[in-house]
């Protein structure tokens, strides 16, 4: 996607011990490059959410594990502290599900592999083919997603098509295209109309700061609204359809995603408006059947509830918004139960979410 009409994608190689990132924190104020040379690096950067997003985790981690290799002593004991390195990965964040699975694909392509040289360029080889498999799935999904913005586009007779989406699911939390907006930016591009309701998320503001940003780069026009202002617009029938993202979906289709998306699902099903979940098969995990219960929520600071972040005078600064005393909650994400959710948009097509369908999906591919 285009920055500044400069063509990025959010993570590359600048060279044999460096991985470089867009620092997402401070976006959309300003654009800055973050250096990513050690594991211990790549766990800060997915802990503080300089990357974040689901695939985006996971390829961060693969380059993790990468640069766990680079560090490794070429001795008896590279794959000990490879192991070590996965595990100290795995506990940067909780819910994204691909963190684990890129660091376990690393660990399992690498097994077979005594030599440490060869295992170094195996383990870069293995992060580059993730990258490179990562920014296919969301072009792909764009595509499969493609036909369901046209096919109300054509009922509408040239009056924009409205989609609410949630959090940022766009090119930032992925390598490129994104995965809800893939199917947006692919409508944009072919020349239909749409138009963006983007919720802010709090309380890191992921829409307002991030989506809002990329969108406004492509030239999708947009709105970001607050939080709570969905429900309304779907009743007013200012809302076609709902995209949104996901950090993990269960074997039988619950989908955790950023906190707020189940209330979306809620009042999308109460005004009978369609409900998707755009995500590549390196979000479903297959060992757990109830996300509801099964899926770990992340906790995160209660600084992110207290304050808030802005721009004022060339500074980013933080202000706090509540009592300095009152005790505050801070779940990182929700699950929307897969009744709620009228289909996957996967890079494989679209996908009812229940169990036998997710696992056609797969095929005898697994994971
Ligand atoms: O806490 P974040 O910003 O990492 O949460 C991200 C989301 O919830 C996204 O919607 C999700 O990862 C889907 S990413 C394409």
């Amino acid at each position: 996607m285009k920055i500044y009409g400069e063509p990025y994608q959010t993570i590359w190689q600048l060279d044999e011990t460096t991985i470089q990132v867009i620092d997402q924190r401070v976006l959309p104020f300003r654009f800055k490059i973050f250096d990513l040379k050690t594991a211990k690096d790549v766990h800060h950067a997915i802990h503080d959410m300089v990357v974040r997003g689901a695939p985006l985790i996971g390829v961060a981690a693969s380059y993790g594990m990468y640069l766990a290799m680079v560090h490794a002593k070429n001795n008896d004991n590279w794959k000990e502290e490879l192991r070590n390195a996965g595990n100290y990965l795995k506990s940067a964040r909780p819910t994204a599900v691909n963190l684990a699975y890129a660091v376990d694909q690393q660990l399992y392509k690498l097994v077979g592999t005594d030599d440490y040289e060869q295992a170094k360029n195996l383990s870069l080889e293995v992060a580059n083919n993730l990258r490179t498999k990562e920014i296919e799935n969301c072009r792909l999904i764009g595509e499969h997603g493609f036909p369901l913005i046209e096919k109300i586009a054509r009922k509408k007779q040239g009056k924009p098509v409205n989609i609410l989406t949630h959090c940022n699911a766009g090119w930032l939390a992925c390598i490129d295209y994104g995965t809800a907006t893939a199917p947006i930016y692919n409508a944009y591009d072919k020349g239909i109309k749409v138009h963006v309701w983007v919720d802010e998320t709090r309380p890191r503001n992921q829409g307002a700061r991030l989506t809002a940003w990329e969108l406004q780069q492509h030239g999708v026009p947009h709105t970001v609204i607050p939080d709570n202002t969905g429900g309304l617009l779907m009743q007013k029938g200012m809302v076609d359809m709902v995209i949104v993202g996901s950090d993990r979906t269960s074997a039988r289709g619950d989908v955790a995603n950023k906190i707020g998306t189940y209330l979306k699902a809620l009042a999308a099903k109460e005004n009978n408006l369609p409900f998707y979940v755009a995500l590549p098969l390196s979000s479903i995990d297959r060992n757990i059947y109830d996300g509801v219960n099964e899926i770990p929520i992340e906790q995160r600071s209660e600084n992110e509830i207290r304050y808030i972040e802005g721009y004022d005078e060339g500074q980013i600064r933080k202000v706090r918004i509540t009592p300095a005393k009152s005790p505050v909650a801070n779940y990182g994400f929700d699950v929307t139960p897969a009744d709620y959710v009228k289909a996957l948009i996967t890079e494989k097509g679209l996908c009812k979410p229940d169990e036998t369908e997710i696992k056609k999906l797969f095929g005898d591919e697994g994971k």
